[in-house]
C-alpha cells in the first residue's frame, strides 16, 4: 500500500537538485562580459581566455580582500575548450591556452580558498562555436567536470531547441547530482524561453538549478543595465516567488569597473542587484580596477544586504511622477533595505517622502546610508528629503523599529515604566 508513495518520493527527491549550495546568492568573477571570446594570446596575452587570466584574477580575489567579502567563484565562460573532443569523446581544454589543464586550474583555486566554475552549452555548439554538450554527452561531461573538481557549471542554450532544453536541463541536474560532487548549477534555459510563464516553469527551475539567467546578456552600457532593471521589476510579481535560498534569478554580471558606467550608475547597479538578491559576478579587470569601483564592489553593508539569509528578493514599491523610483527588500532581524533611484537626467533631485508613505508601520527607525555610512533616526511619520543624483541612487539600511512609547502606570505608590515594542514586523504591510 505504501510502496508506490515511497517510490514516488524517491523519484521526486532524485530529480531535485539537493546539493545544499548557494543558500545566499553566489559571488565571484566571471570572464564573459569583459573578455568575451578573445583567444588571441599571441597578441593580447594579458586579456585572452587562458589559464593565466583566471590565475591572475584568483590572485587578485585572494590578495585584495575580495575572498573575505564572499567573492569566491572564478568562472570560466565560453571559448575555453579545444574545438574537438578527445579520442574518448571527452571535452578538453585548449592545449595552447590552458597548458596545465582544468584540473590544475581547479587546484589553483582550491588552495586559495576559491572555487572554479566552467561553461558548457546544451546544443551542438556553444554560442561561440565550441563543442556543445547535447543530450547524449550530458553524463560524460558532468563526470568530466566532477573529475576536474569543478565547483560550478553554467549551462548555456545556443543551438538547441525547446524539446532538447526541456530534457537537457533536468538531465544535467541529475547528472551533476549523480557525480557526488557539489557543483553549483546555473541554467540559461529561461533566457531562451522568454523568461516568463507559461513557457518557463519557475517551480521546476527552483528544483533543478541553483540560479538561472532570465533575460538578455548584459553589455558594457547604462542602456543595457536599465533594460535589465526594467524587465526584472516589470515582472517582479512572477520572479520574486521563484527566488530563495539555493535558487536565484540572475540578471547577469556586474560591469562596475569597466567603461560604460559612471560612478553614480555603478552605485545604482550594485544597489539594485542587492535589492534583487542577485548573484554578484563581477566581469572586470581586477588587476587595474580603480579605487572608486573597488569601494562600491567591496561595500560591506550592500554585500550583507545582498547576502541576507532570508533570501527574499526585493521589489519596486513606487514609481513617482518625478521619475524617482523606490525599491524595498525585507531583511532578517526585521530590518529592510530601501533604494531611491533617479531616472532623471537633469540634476540631483530632492525627493520628499516619509517611511509611513512607503508602508512602514508606526515606529522610530535607525537608518544608515550605505554609501556614506551616515546614520539618522527617522520616525515613520517624519517627512524627509533624499537628494538623488541623475541615474544614481540613495540606498538605506533600515533597522527594526525601536521601542518608542514609554507609558507611565501608577501601581500603589510605585511608578513603573513599561516599554511597548512596536509591531515588530514591517513586512506584511508591504507584501
Ligand atoms: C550567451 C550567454 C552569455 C555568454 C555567451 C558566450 O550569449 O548568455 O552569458 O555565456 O553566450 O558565448
Amino acid at each position: 500500500m505504501f510502496q508506490p508513495l515511497i517510490i514516488l518520493a524517491l523519484a521526486v527527491s532524485a530529480s531535485a537538485l539537493n546539493n545544499g549550495l548557494m543558500k545566499t546568492p553566489p559571488m565571484g568573477w566571471l570572464a564573459w562580459e569583459r573578455y568575451r571570446c578573445d583567444i588571441d594570446c599571441d597578441n593580447d596575452p594579458k586579456n585572452c581566455i587562458s589559464e593565466k587570466l583566471f590565475m591572475d584574477m584568483a590572485d587578485r580575489l585572494s590578495e585584495d580582500g575580495w575572498r573575505e567579502l564572499g567573492y569566491t567563484y572564478i568562472n570560466i565562460d565560453d571559448c575555453w575548450s579545444s574545438k574537438d573532443r578527445d579520442k574518448d569523446g571527452r571535452l578538453q581544454a585548449d592545449p595552447k591556452r590552458f597548458p596545465s589543464g582544468i584540473k590544475k586550474l581547479a587546484d589553483y583555486m582550491h588552495v586559495r580558498g576559491l572555487k572554479l566554475g566552467i561553461y558548457g552549452d546544451m546544443g551542438t555548439y556553444t554560442c561561440g562555436g565550441y563543442p556543445g554538450t547535447p543530450l547524449d554527452k550530458i553524463t560524460l561531461d558532468a563526470q568530466t567536470f566532477a573529475e576536474w573538481e569543478v565547483d560550478m557549471f553554467k549551462y548555456d542554450g545556443c543551438y538547441s531547441n525547446d524539446t532538447e532544453q526541456a530534457q537537457g536541463y533536468p538531465l544535467m541536474s541529475k547528472a551533476l547530482n549523480a557525480t557526488g560532487r557539489p557543483i553549483g548549477y546555473s541554467c540559461s534555459w529561461p533566457a531562451y524561453q522568454g523568461g516568463l510563464p507559461p513557457k518557463v516553469d519557475y517551480d521546476l527551475l527552483g528544483d533543478i538549478c541553483n540560479l538561472w539567467r532570465n533575460y538578455d546578456d548584459i553589455q558594457d552600457s547604462w542602456d543595457s543595465v536599465l533594460a535589465i532593471v526594467d524587465w526584472f521589476f516589470k515582472n517582479q510579481d512572477i520572479l520574486i516567488p521563484a527566488a530563495g535560498p539555493g535558487k536565484w534569478n540572475d540578471p547577469d554580471m556586474l560591469i562596475i569597473g569597466n567603461f560604460g558606467l559612471s560612478m553614480d550608475q555603478s552605485r545604482s547597479q550594485m544597489a539594485l542587484w542587492a535589492i534583487m538578491a542577485a548573484p554578484l559576478f563581477m566581469s572586470n579587470d581586477l588587476r587595474t580596477l580603480n579605487s572608486g569601483a573597488r569601494a562600491i564592489l567591496q561595500n560591506k553593508m550592500i554585500i550583507s544586504i545582498n547576502q541576507d539569509p532570508l533570501g527574499i528578493q526585493g521589489k519596486r514599491i513606487l514609481q513617482d511622477k518625478s521619475h524617482i523610483e523606490v525599491f524595498w527588500r525585507p531583511l532578517s532581524n526585521n530590518a529592510s533595505a530601501l533604494v531611491f533611484f533617479s531616472r532623471r537626467t537633469d540634476m540631483p533631485y530632492r525627493f520628499k517622502t516619509s517611511l509611513a508613505t512607503l508602508n512602514y508601520t508606526v515606529g522610530s527607525y535607525k537608518v544608515t546610508d550605505v554609501y556614506t555610512y551616515e546614520t539618522t533616526t527617522v520616525k515613520d511619520s517624519t517627512e524627509f528629503v533624499v537628494s538623488v543624483n541623475p541615474t544614481g541612487v540613495v540606498m538605506w539600511y533600515v533597522s527594526a523599529p525601536a521601542k518608542v512609547n514609554s507609558r507611565l502606570f501608577f501601581r500603589g505608590s510605585h511608578i513603573r515604566t513599561f516599554d511597548h515594542e512596536e509591531v515588530p514586523n514591517n513586512i506584511p504591510s508591504l507584501l
